[in-house]
């Protein structure tokens, strides 16, 4: 039998509340122990280990934390026992987890992401279902070399374009353009396409040596936004992310307080679409900003504060987002 490990951080799927109700509960209530106790056959599909690193809300996740389940992930996928990875999670930033994870991480062996929408104890609770396909997943042969993955709602998704875009419903993730890269039934899965994009053993990056991470900010632009929101959130930033408006832009009002910013640190021109691409523009040559192609405001700031390990040069910068569109 496969070995994997389910690593426990908490959400929703490790929450309780009122029976029945999906709202107003209590995370971090049930261990990974317990969760692997409560799904109905999971116990046949791997040799499952579990193994609670934290048990917390998804919004109170740091670097650190993230690190620490890098480092785990990577020192056990040391052990030639050990076939694969479930990480359970809160839904609420699972995205960047994941996507850190698919940067961080050292090992082809497969990382599933997964968590629940609704509590263990509301009526048609998902978090069963969804640990019970990740850990099938995890176990499975074809799923190795794939990068990062989360499993939700029977669909696969690719940690780089893995987006949370509902705020309740069960089915609440999508991978925007790129889709979901499979679907999983019960314990078997079925792969549609294979990601171009460089992730995990072929990422450039790693966990090891690292105690933390620049440090990077992200601006919503809005009509009418004050510019002074920038500034006050590149003070002391060592990069920023902006959520620009279509193409990833910014009014008027911002460009000389975004050209001051830029001049000092790179600052990453993303889209609040969540979707589609940012190329390079007039508007980057005039006011000195980096495009973020592919990635979403989110994925763009944690491959920022990767990049700024290596190199603080906009063109290498330019490159890395680049290289992580496919490009
Ligand atoms: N507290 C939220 C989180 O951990 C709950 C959301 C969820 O897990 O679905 O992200």
């Amino acid at each position: 039998m496969k070995k994997v490990y389910v690593i426990g951080t908490g959400g929703t799927i490790s929450s309780a509340g009122r029976e029945g109700s999906t709202t107003n509960y209590t995370n971090g209530v049930f261990d990974v122990a317990a969760l692997i106790e409560g799904v109905p056959g999971i116990k046949d599909l791997a040799d499952i280990c579990g193994e609670q690193i934290i048990n917390i809300s998804s919004e109170d996740m740091t670097v650190k934390d993230m690190l620490a389940v890098a480092r785990r992930i990577d020192e056990l996928a040391s052990d030639d026992s050990v076939s694969g990875f479930v990480v359970t999670h809160g839904t609420n930033t699972m995205e960047e987890t994941a996507f850190f994870l698919d940067l961080a991480v050292s090992t082809e062996k497969p990382i599933v992401i997964t968590g629940s929408m609704r509590p263990a104890t509301a009526a048609g609770a998902d978090g069963a279902m969804n640990l019970y396909e990740s850990v099938a997943l995890a176990a499975h042969p074809s799923a190795a070399g794939r990068g990062v993955m989360a499993v939700m709602g029977d669909r696969i998704f690719d940690a780089a374009f893995l987006h949370k875009s509902n705020a309740f419903r069960v089915d609440a993730f999508t991978g925007g353009d790129a889709g979901c890269i499979g679907y999983m039934q019960d314990d078997v899965p079925f792969f549609l396409q294979r990601s171009e994009l460089p992730h995990t053993a072929r990422s450039g990056f790693s966990a090891g040596g690292l105690t933390g991470l620049p440090k990077v900010e992200t601006v919503l632009f809005y009509v009418d936004a004050d510019p002074r929101i920038l500034t006050a959130a590149a003070e002391g930033a060592d990069g920023l992310v902006l959520a620009g408006a279509g193409g990833g832009f910014a009014g008027r009002a911002w460009e000389p307080v975004l050209k001051e910013t830029a001049g000092k640190i790179p600052v990453i021109r993303a889209s609040r679409t969540m979707d589609g691409v940012v190329t390079r523009d007039d508007y980057d040559t005039r006011v000195g900003t980096v495009p973020g192609y592919a990635l979403d405001p989110l994925k763009a700031r944690i491959l920022l504060s990767f990049a700024l390990t290596k190199t603080r040069d906009h063109g290498a910068i330019e490159d890395i987002f680049k290289k992580y569109s496919g490009l």
